[in-house]
Formats: C-alpha cells, sequence, structure tokens
C-alpha cells in the first residue's frame, strides 16, 4: 500500500510506502482527551521516542475530566511535550517525513490545540499533515513492536467506546458492532464510583477485582445483536446489588468479590463476541486495543485463546491508553486520512 502526499509549500509529492523499503519517520501528537502525548515511530513499528504527559492527577479532584481544563492544560504542556521527543529521539524536525496528530473523536478544545501544533510544525518544515482518527489510531497499537499483519479481528474497548473491528488489510477497518448505550470504560468508571474508588476508576477496579472470587456473584449478561454490546443494564444491576449488600452487611460488604465477580462477567461477554465473530469470518488472528485492554482479565482471556489455536495480540500496556505512537503507526499504514491542511477535528465518531 502507498499513500502520495503532498508538502504545504511546493508540488513535491512524498510517497509512504508500506513496503518497508523506504526509512518514514513519522512524528505524531495525541491530545483527544486528557493526555498530551508525541511520539516519532519508524515505519509504523519501531518506536524512536514516547513521551506522555497526564492530566489525571489535575482532574481527579472533580471525579472526571472537565473538558476547559483539559485544553487549558493541553495549551500549556504541548510545547514541553514536543520539545522533549525531539531531544529523546536526538533528531531534528527536518528529518522528519510527515507530521501527525489525532483529529477526532475527541474533546474539541483539547483536539484543535494537538492538531495545530502539528499543522504548524508541518507548515514551518514543509511537510506533509497526516490528520488521525483515534480509534484508528488505538487499533493500529498493535502493530507497534510486532509481527502483526491483517486479516484481523480487533476489540477495541476504551473510555468511551467498545467495537468489534475488522481489519481485512492496512488501509481498512470495518466496524461490525458495538455497544448500544455506555462503553466499557464508563462502565468501570462508573462501576468503580459505587465501590467509591476515584477517577480513572477502571484500573483500580481491576487491582480490587485480582484479589477477589469472580464466582461469588451472578452478574446477567444483556442479549443483544450477535456482535453488539449492552453495559447500561449491568451498570444498574451493580448498584442494586451494592445497595442491598449495603443493607444486609452495612460496612462488611466483600467488594473484592463483587468487583471480581462484574470483571469476569464483562470481561467474558466481550472475549466470548469478539471470539464469535472470528470465527464467523473464518480468521485466527485476534488483537485487542484501547485503555480497557490494559484490563488483566482481558488480556488473560485473550492469550488463553492461544490453547485454541488462534494467534492473539495486545499493545504493551503504555500503547493501550492514549499515546501518540498508536497515532503514528495509524499516520504511516492507514489509508483513510486527512492529508488536507483545512481539516477541521471532530467529536464523535464518523
Ligand atoms: O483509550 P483510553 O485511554 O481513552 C479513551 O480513548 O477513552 O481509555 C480510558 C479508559 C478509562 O475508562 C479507564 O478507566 C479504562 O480505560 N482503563 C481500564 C484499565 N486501564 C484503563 N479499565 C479496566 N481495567 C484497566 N486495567
Ligand atoms: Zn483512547
Amino acid at each position: 500500500m502507498e499513500k502520495i502526499l503532498k508538502k504545504p509549500f511546493d508540488d513535491v509529492e512524498v510517497k509512504i510506502s508500506t513496503d518497508g523499503q523506504d526509512k518514514n519517520i513519522i512524528f505524531a501528537i495525541e491530545s483527544s482527551c486528557d493526555e498530551s502525548a508525541c511520539a516519532i515511530v519508524e515505519n509504523g513499528r519501531k518506536v524512536i521516542a514516547n513521551v506522555v504527559a497526564t492530566q489525571i492527577p489535575i482532574h481527579q479532584k472533580y471525579g472526571g475530566v472537565i473538558p476547559e481544563v483539559a485544553a487549558r492544560e493541553h495549551l500549556e504542556t504541548i510545547n514541553v511535550v514536543i520539545e522533549e521527543c525531539f531531544q529523546k529521539a536526538n533528531l531534528k524536525p527536518q528529518e522528519i517525513t510527515a507530521f501527525a496528530s489525532t483529529v477526532g473523536p475527541g474533546l474539541v478544545g483539547c483536539l484543535l490545540v494537538g492538531m495545530n501544533a502539528a499543522k504548524t510544525l508541518s507548515l514551518v518544515y514543509n511537510k506533509p499533515f497526516i490528520g488521525i482518527n483515534h480509534l484508528k489510531a488505538h487499533v493500529c497499537a498493535n502493530y507497534i513492536d510486532s509481527d502483526l499483519e491483517p486479516p484481523f479481528v480487533c476489540l477495541l474497548v476504551s473510555g468511551g467506546h467498545t467495537q468489534i473491528i475488522k481489519v481485512d488489510s492496512y488501509e481498512k477497518q470495518e466496524i461490525l458492532g458495538e455497544t448500544l448505550d455506555d462503553a466499557i470504560g464508563e462502565t468501570y468508571d462508573k462501576v468503580a464510583r459505587l465501590f467509591g474508588i476515584p477517577y480513572p476508576g477502571g484500573p483500580n477496579l481491576d487491582k480490587l477485582a485480582q484479589k477477589g472470587n469472580s464466582d461469588a456473584f451472578f452478574i446477567p449478561k444483556a442479549k443483544v445483536g450477535e456482535f453488539d454490546f449492552s453495559f447500561s443494564g449491568i451498570k444498574t444491576h451493580m448498584l442494586k446489588l451494592m445497595h442491598t449488600l449495603k443493607e444486609q452487611r452495612a460496612d462488611d460488604i466483600p467488594v473484592e468479590d463483587v468487583a471480581a465477580s462484574f470483571q469476569k462477567a464483562v470481561c467474558e461477554y466481550l472475549i466470548q463476541k469478539t471470539k464469535h465473530a472470528a470465527d464467523i469470518l473464518g480468521y485466527k488472528t485476534l488483537a485487542v486495543a484501547g485503555g480497557v485492554a490494559a484490563n488483566s482479565q482481558i488480556r488473560k482471556l485473550m492469550s488463553d485463546l492461544q490453547n485454541e489455536g488462534y494467534k492473539t495480540y495486545a499493545p504493551v500496556m503504555r500503547y493501550c491508553t492514549d499515546n501518540a505512537a498508536m497515532v503514528a503507526s495509524a499516520a504511516y499504514f492507514l489509508k483513510d486520512v486527512y492529508t488536507d491542511l483545512d481539516t477541521e477535528v471532530f467529536s464523535r465518531a464518523i
């Protein structure tokens, strides 16, 4: 696959081809939510530098991300992160093939900071700009430091999205099914709040669950379309369960067992449906991506599938949650990108 890109100030074409013959060094920025991140990646798989500045401590006191605060914070941090990334890579901007950034979906004010920084670098150094869809970038995190090649089925599990994606070539990602209501990351964060766990609840709820008995409580799974999900009923069930337990046992609630039962139910639900999609397509390779791909149970269930003859992939932890290396990888591999300097940011998945 190859894509022909234009430099802003002359008609010289820049060809990015995924045959691995040329050396393409892509600089990328990710700023769609609460991480200001930059990375430099060679040919979509080899990370030369990766820098992430997280805003989690800032948003913790509000119990969630405040968009205006996040955007202002990106503005304060972005130049420092860009400089640090070049320093770590020991590269000059002139040595970069193209400048990329996430353009959506995400928080508009936050996206604008990263996209305008990438466009500015593109104009100053007369190199192509590549705008990237954040969700597609999460899937591409699986190419980093790995030998993964399409076709495969990817389970995308993040704070705002839950999708089963068919990847039949580097160029194309097709959504087979998705959540009809809450995303799994959002469900984790809301259920964590019931336990009194602070934002971001997902990773802490995962830690709590690892200490409990996952068969202690029955958690019902919603019956929806064969590749779709629903989590709002599970969330309500957890609320009711916690109320009942509080009435019955006051301060003596077996929180570890409740967490473990919740974790087992939702992770089995996610992995079983993904495996079913692979079986229907006749694919033997599965991958998982997004922040919730850092979850211990999801990773275990995915790697257990290797005993059943599947090849499975999961990005290392730092490339599961939001990062810019995945954006650089997507800029290299995907054909479906935004190369116009007039590209606008978008808040919802399109
Ligand atoms: O992909 P991501 O970093 O940001 C979005 O694009 O949304 O995902 C963030 C989500 C949060 O909801 C966070 O609680 C969840 O991923 N998360 C986890 C774990 N690590 C992060 N959820 C469950 N278990 C984890 N270990
Ligand atoms: Zn994300």
